[in-house]
């Protein structure tokens, strides 16, 4: 089987202007460009706000074709000289991260102020949509059978769900997190769908944006009923799951999380917005 790469998804929720994000974009491809080497072994995702996908995807795309054009000056050649193919995978080379959206909502269309579609989203060029995120499911009711339903259109639009789980702080000290999460997970996945991919992200509710992070041993006993409730109860995901950590990640903390057994990546909130922590936490 070839080797992960780590997934680290940047979550910047309501924030960043389109000057914040030209500074953002400035700070991360410097970090990118000088530890390029270390970023081979890394897949990079920003989730910013719906209306700076594009944004972000044209920027991406100028920087791609003034490498190009360096390239063939330095190279002394002419583009004709190389294949559309040879061209086209030049241009991903130099695309620094990926680019997902943060929510969808769960029809395919029609009378819904203010959403967006997951057909909408598969337009902008992005190819992860988080799903389920406990801010979502608290302050916008969102249930595990809506989650389920944008999990099913997400993947119709052949893009990669990042679907969020999460007990809350009183479910934890009665010790139930983990039938709660087994159940949520449970309800929250088709089963009549075939994932190629999915990335299932862990994020206790009492440790987002708390500053308060799980132990070890209680990330690793999670992760390992994760990891077998994909492998079990749910064949169809069987293809390839990836299981991430989100909850007061930090460029500090990053590096002993990413160690701990079946954590395969991060799902980093505030401290994403600062490109420099950022490149730092995928760099750990
Ligand atoms: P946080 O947020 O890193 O700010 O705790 C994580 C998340 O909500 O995805």
């Amino acid at each position: 089987m070839p080797v992960m790469k780590k997934l680290i998804v940047a979550n910047w929720k309501m924030n960043n202007s389109f000057a914040e994000t030209d500074r953002w974009l400035k700070t991360f491809i410097t970090e990118y460009d000088r530890n390029f080497a270390e970023f081979e072994n890394v897949e990079p995702v920003l989730c910013p706000p719906v209306f700076l996908i594009d944004y972000v995807d044209s920027t991406l795309l100028d920087k791609s074709f003034e490498e190009l054009d360096d390239f063939l000056k330095e190279e002394e050649k002419d583009i004709d000289d190389f294949s559309e193919d040879e061209l086209a995978d030049f241009v991903a080379m130099q695309r620094p991260f990926e680019l997902g959206a943060q929510d969808c909502h769960y029809a395919e269309n029609g009378s819904y102020t203010g959403d967006i579609s997951a057909q909408m989203i598969k337009t902008l060029n992005a190819n992860y949509v988080i799903i389920g995120h406990s801010e979502r499911r608290a302050r916008h009711l969102e249930s595990d059978e809506m989650i389920a339903q944008k999990a099913r259109l997400v993947q119709k639009n052949n893009l990669t769900p990042i679907l969020c789980v999460g007990e809350n702080k009183e479910v934890r000290d009665v010790r139930g997190h983990l039938e709660f999460v087994y159940k949520q997970l449970m309800a929250s996945v088709p089963r009549d769908v075939h994932f190629p991919r999915l990335v299932i992200a862990y994020e206790p509710i009492w440790s987002i944006g708390t500053g308060v992070v799980p132990s070890a041993a209680e990330i690793k006993e999670m992760m390992r009923l994760l990891r077998r409730i994909c492998q079990e109860k749910i064949p169809q995901i069987a293809d390839e799951f990836v299981l991430l950590y989100g909850g007061s990640v930090t460029e500090q903390n990053s590096a002993s999380i990413l160690e701990i057994e079946n954590v395969d990546g991060l799902l980093v909130g505030k401290a994403s917005l600062d490109a420099k922590k950022f490149a730092q936490i995928c760099l750990s």
